[in-house]
């Protein structure tokens, strides 16, 4: 599949009509609409399961470790951007094989050791797969970030055949999500002259919510 028509595919998927698309591109657009389907389809048996263990904690233990769930598939402009960042073949192919966040999860929790809890009794289950786990709370990425990353595959059941589908799934406290949101906005509005001076208060926002992540835990053990 040359670059070209795969471009054309992201542009009418992203709302832009009018062209008239050779066959080619209709075959893409419908590869790209199959594997859509997939991942959204492996988000939604995530968040069954956890929406089951928020649920029945709500039962066993009346209250919830779940605060918020929040789901994206990424576009088709977005995976041939990433794509082509890592130099991979513009393929939906390729796609399913090199990039592992197409699905997102964001589950941000109440407390830090209702993530653990939440990614332990998620990847336990039978048909859930850890590909790789990333844990920034008890490694945070230089620039203060925290969250516990998890890659895992999930089997997908079509009228044919069963799909494994890769999610990324992020877990984080409230307090960890308020710094990486206000983060993520922060940084593509920095300028140069004001980066380390921006980078390093930051950090500290971050430890200071940390402590403050912490101290929370503590009073709700008490
Ligand atoms: P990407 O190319 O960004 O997907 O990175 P990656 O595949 O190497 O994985 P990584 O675990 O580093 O980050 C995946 C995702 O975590 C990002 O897309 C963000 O949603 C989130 N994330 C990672 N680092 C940061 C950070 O420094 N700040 C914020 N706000 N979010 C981050
Ligand atoms: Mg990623």
């Amino acid at each position: 599949m040359k670059n070209i028509d795969l471009l054309k595919v992201a542009y009418v998927f992203d709302g832009h009509k009018g062209y008239t698309l050779p066959g080619e591109a209709i075959t893409a657009i419908n590869s790209f609409l199959v594997a859509e389907n997939l991942y959204l389809s492996a988000t939604r048996e995530i968040i069954t399961k956890l929406e089951n263990l928020n649920d029945e904690f709500l039962h066993l233990k009346d209250r919830n470790p779940i605060h918020q769930i929040k789901t994206r598939v990424k576009t088709p402009k977005s995976i041939i951007d990433k794509l082509n960042k890592l130099g991979c073949e513009l393929s939906v192919e390729s796609a399913r094989e090199n990039l592992t966040d197409i699905a997102g999860i964001r589950v941000i929790c109440s407390y830090i050791d209702d993530i653990y809890l939440i990614a332990d009794l998620l990847t336990s289950q039978d048909n859930i797969e850890v590909i790789r786990t990333s844990d920034y709370i008890k490694n945070p990425k230089p620039n203060g970030y925290r969250s516990l990353h998890m890659i895992v595959t999930v089997p997908v059941y079509l009228s044919d055949r069963k799909e494994l589908v890769k999610v990324e799934i992020q877990i984080r406290t409230i307090a960890m999500n308020f710094w990486a949101s206000l983060e993520h906005e922060m940084s593509f509005k920095l300028t140069n002259e004001k980066n380390i001076v921006v980078t390093q208060e930051l950090k500290d926002c971050a430890d200071v919510i940390s402590n403050i992540d912490i101290r929370m835990q503590n009073l709700h053990n008490e």
